[in-house]
Formats: C-alpha cells, structure tokens, sequence
C-alpha cells in the first residue's frame, strides 16, 4: 500500500520537517488559501485512551482544511471492547476515511496501525512510547521561539520514565547539531536505560540530576512534564511522587531572561498558576502551534498518497519475545515480532523499541 504514515517522528527527514514548517508558517499567513484544501475527505480519530488537546487539536486542523471528521474517543465504544484487533479495526476503518490518528494504550500500536491501513496513519500517542505529532508541536514551537533548533540545552523535568512526549522530542533534538540535554528526575523516573544510550551513542551532552534549582540557570528551554499516574503499577509510588517539582515565581528568577518553559499538557501541579503571565511561559502557545502544524501535517500525509511507505524493521534471522509487557506484540492476535537492530548493535523490538530476551 503507497502512502506515508507519521508512526515514528524519525518518519520525516530533516528536510521534511524543513518542508512542514514552511508550510506551517503558510497557512498561519494565509488560512483562508487552505480552506477548502481538504474538502469531501474524512479524518478518522480513533482514540483507544483519554485525551482532550490532542484529538480536538486534529480534528479542528481537519475542518479548518474544510473536511469532516468521524470516529470515536473511547475504547468502550469501539470493536475492541469486543475483542477486535487493531489490524482488523484498521482493515475496516481505512475502507470509510481519507486518513487516521489513532492513540492507543499499547506500546507499538501505532505501527501495527499503519501496517494495516489503506490511508495515512498518525501516531497520536502510543502507551508511554512515543508521540511525534506532540513533537511537531514542540519542533515548531522553538523554532518560532528561537528561530534555530540547533546549539540549544534543553532540561527535561519530571516523569522522564513515562513521559513519551519526552522520548519523541529527544529523538528528534538528537537529529540537531550541538544540542545538550538535561534530565530532572527523581530515580524511579529516570529516562529508560535505552533512550540513554541513545543520547550517548549519539555523542550529544548529557546530564542527570534530581535538582531543578540547580539545573534551571544554564537552560534555553525547560520541558515540564506532569507525574503520569495512569501509568503507574504501584500507586503507593505515585503518591510518594507527586509533587517533587513544582516551578514557581521564585525558580522563575534563577532562569535566563531568554529562556522558555514548555509543557505538553495537562498541568497538574507541576507549574504553579503565578507564573502564568510571564512572557517565558510558552504552554498555552504551543497549543497554537499544534493546530496549524498538524494542518500542515495532514495536507502533507494527504498528498504523499502515492509514496513508498517507511520500513521500520530488518530482515534479521532471530527469534526471541520483546520484554516489554506494554508492547503490542503480547497482546494483539496474530502478530508476528519483527526486529531491528539499535545503533550499538543490540537486537530490538521493531515495534516499542524495547530489547528482545535473551539477547
Ligand atoms: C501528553 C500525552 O498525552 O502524552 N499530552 C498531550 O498529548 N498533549 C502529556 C500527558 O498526558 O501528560
């Protein structure tokens, strides 16, 4: 099947993203050019898992392009309450749209996804593994920041283990030259071991603390994250948790001048309300930018009808299961595993990313 998916954020080359955003900053001039772009075509939003921003966020990109939108924001509502995989839900919902997001629980859901549609598939969100529209967002939003993605030193605070907002943007700030990474996180929520090897591999600068304050002064941007409870198996650990960083008007003051704070959102407690109104609070704009970059992304996705798909995995003789209990290939029917190989050589599950046992 020829079309182009945005499972992975490494989907797009840097010259595609250098594409998108021109595009972006075209519509944001000139929205009444793109009005009718997608006129009679249908986004489908099939969200497994609770989201407000993001499926909103997509389907008011889509009816701004003037096409309509159909789909459903709970999993109850849906075939898999039923037992349906998602290959098969795919097979069937690629028959009635033009294109698809899909946010789903499970680690890798977003691949199987793609796999098995007619049309373009967008990962938004899959488990605490990655969602790269979110890092469109966050690309565009810096890059309007600061006119540059590159020579940044970016601090990463609070749920680094879960976060995957925070997994897609490092993947994508490695692609840039001389950015350096700070992670603010309290030892259960550090980074996942593999993603740090990533940075490492990548020969990129890299830091762990546990201490915000200490962190703060040497930062361009900050990216806060909220505490993921949902995500946690042993809610006693969350309560312990909670609440470990809070920025506020008093942290606000050991920060640079040019420095800005992002964060995917929702908030829960992690930002204090009385630093809202201060001009290095970019949250709320970030919002903006997602609704005009997934604009672009979707007339984009649409276009690309006729490309030759990624590959996300080798062919590589090997067997063995993924160790990740959240991945989609412990608990869809019929899906075979599929490997790749990490840059230091070591066997990977093509779909979560995860190392395979007994490698
Ligand atoms: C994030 C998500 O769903 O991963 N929100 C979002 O999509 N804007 C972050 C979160 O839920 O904490």
């Amino acid at each position: 099947m020829y079309k182009r998916d945005l499972v992975s954020i490494t989907d797009y080359s840097l010259d595609e993203l250098e594409a998108l955003w021109t595009l972006a900053d075209d519509i944001e001039n000139h929205p009444r050019r793109y009005k009718s772009s997608c006129n009679n075509l249908k986004l489908a939003t099939l969200f497994y898992e609770p989201s407000t921003r993001t499926r909103l966020s997509h389907e008011s990109a889509m009816i701004e392009l003037g096409g309509n939108v159909i789909g459903f924001s709970d999993a109850k509502a849906s075939s898999a309450s039923k037992g349906e995989t998602v290959a098969d839900t795919m097979k069937v919902m690629s028959c009635f749209a033009d294109i698809i997001a899909i946010r789903h629980n499970l680690e890798g859901a977003a691949m199987v996804a793609a796999e098995n549609s007619r049309v373009p598939v967008i990962n938004a969100g899959d488990g605490g593994h990655s969602h790269p529209t979110q890092t469109l967002t966050d690309l565009y939003t810096i890059r309007k920041n600061f006119g540059r993605l590159d020579n940044l030193r970016i601090g990463f605070c609070g749920d680094l283990k879960y976060g995957r907002t925070v997994h897609s943007l490092i993947e994508a700030m490695l692609r840039y030259e001389n950015v350096s990474f700070v992670m603010i996180a309290p030892d259960e929520l550090k980074l996942p071991k593999g993603l740090k090897n990533n940075i490492i591999d990548a020969g990129a600068e890299f830091v762990e603390t546990a201490c915000l304050e200490d962190a703060l002064p040497e930062l361009d941007i900050l990216y806060m994250t909220r505490i993921q409870r949902e995500r946690f198996s042993d809610l006693s650990v969350y309560d312990r948790l909670a609440g470990t960083y809070i920025l506020d008007k008093e942290k606000m003051q050991k920060a640079k001048e040019k420095m800005i704070v992002m964060h995917p959102l929702p908030r829960v407690d992690e930002i204090s309300t009385d630093v809202d109104d201060d001009p290095r609070i970019q949250f709320f704009e970030q919002v903006m930018c997602g609704k005009i970059i997934r604009r672009a992304l979707i007339l984009d996705l649409i276009e690309r009808g006729s490309e030759e798909p990624i590959r996300r995995w080798e062919d590589i003789d090997a067997e063995g299961e993924c160790t990740n209990p959240k991945c989609i290939t412990h608990h869809e029917r019929g899906l075979k595993p599929k490997y790749k190989r990490s840059s230091n050589g070591s066997l990977l599950c093509a779909y979560c990313d995860c190392k395979i046992k007994n490698e």
